[in-house]
């Protein structure tokens, strides 16, 4: 199907009541949990600033350990070293640029082959470009930090996953999937043939993300895993710093202004990675802990078995061996 009989066949899917209940979410708290997760782990990534930094803090406060990936090993220490200090729980952390799959595969591998179970995984880093970047592998750099890194994580664990037969994922989405609104064009997923767009590339690469959700999810049914997604909110973060001047000066003169702190989705990450209300909730997208419908593109049942199989070969997954050494 062409891009075109695509969009038109989206657009008949789309329900207006969910993008009023979009609107109405959006300003809604997020639930509370306030259960404790002593000396569970949680895996995050990109904890050393925004979104991530609040919610190792909000886990590490109740109790959990925290393993971090992160780019930055600087930032990274300091990070590990406060929540030592503050909390009294372990934080380690390993250093991976997310966007070079060599760093994404170390790290899985080493996940992998750790002796200790991972409670809750949580896909966070990220980032916003205006303009493409392609990554030393070859990769639109957008794609590769949100979508790539985190199906090749998921990949690799989901056997350790099921075989400890409880574990949440957790992917931090957004409901800027929604400006995928053609779907996601297979034929050019590094944008080469059409004109890169900040935003489209950012909503291009989370639905890639909620479309592996549905094949994660048929993979873990009935296992005690779940994998969920969620948009954190509009909140002031670091965001777009890769950025050049103009983008900055807006996002800080105007942007920011309008935005919410951190802390709100940080709650509802740890609602979703803790409370009993989730247990066997899976598939799901969240706009903080409200569950609401993806937009039609992200549904596409037939784009994501076909967006697995592209994957598995781009990243050569379909060639290794990805059992517990
Ligand atoms: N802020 C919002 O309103 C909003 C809305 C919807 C969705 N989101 C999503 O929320 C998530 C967190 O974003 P944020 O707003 O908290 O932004 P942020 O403050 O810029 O934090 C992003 C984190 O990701 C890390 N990161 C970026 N590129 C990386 C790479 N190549 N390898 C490893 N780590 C990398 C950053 O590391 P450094 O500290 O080294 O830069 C940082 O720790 C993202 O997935 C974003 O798409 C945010």
């Amino acid at each position: 199907m062409n891009s075109k009989n695509k969009f038109r066949k989206y657009f008949r899917e789309y329900k207006w009541s969910n993008i009023f209940a979009m609107i109405r979410n959006s300003s809604a708290d997020p639930e509370k949990c306030i259960e404790e997760f002593h000396n569970r782990l949680v895996v995050i990534t990109g904890a050393t600033s925004g979104i991530g930094y609040y919610t190792a803090l909000k886990y590490a406060s109740h109790g959990a350990n925290l393993l971090c990936i992160n780019r930055n090993p600087e930032k990274s220490e300091l990070l590990c070293r406060k929540i030592e200090k503050e909390y009294g729980v372990r934080c380690s952390y390993e250093t991976a640029d997310l966007s070079n799959l060599n760093d994404v595969f170390r790290v899985s591998e080493k996940l992998l082959n750790s002796a200790t179970p991972i409670d809750v995984l949580i896909h966070n880093a990220g980032v916003y470009l205006t303009k493409r970047i392609l990554t030393p592998g070859g990769f639109e750099k957008v794609f590769a930090v949100h979508y790539l890194s985190s199906f090749i994580i998921n990949y690799i664990l989901k056997d350790k996953l099921k075989s400890q037969e409880k574990a949440r994922i957790i992917m931090v989405s957004s409901e800027a999937h929604r400006f995928a609104a053609w779907g996601l064009r297979l034929d050019d997923l590094n944008w080469e043939k059409r004109r890169y767009s900040g935003l489209k590339s950012y909503g291009s690469a989370k639905t890639a993300q909620l479309l592996s959700m549905i094949v994660f999810n048929d993979y873990f049914r009935n296992s005690g895993v779940t994998i969920n997604a969620m948009h954190p909110g509009a909140v002031k973060t670091e965001t777009g710093q890769e950025n050049g001047p103009v983008y900055k000066w807006f996002k800080r003169n105007f942007l920011d202004k309008t935005l919410k702190s951190p802390e709100i989705s940080a709650e509802a990450l740890y609602y979703l990675g803790v409370s009993k209300n989730l247990d066997n909730i899976s598939g799901k997208f969240f706009n903080l802990t409200t569950p609401e419908e993806p937009a039609p593109p992200a549904l596409d049942q037939d784009a994501a078995r076909a967006l697995w199989d592209v994957t598995l070969q781009l990243t050569g997954l379909n060639k290794r061996n990805t059992t517990t050494r």
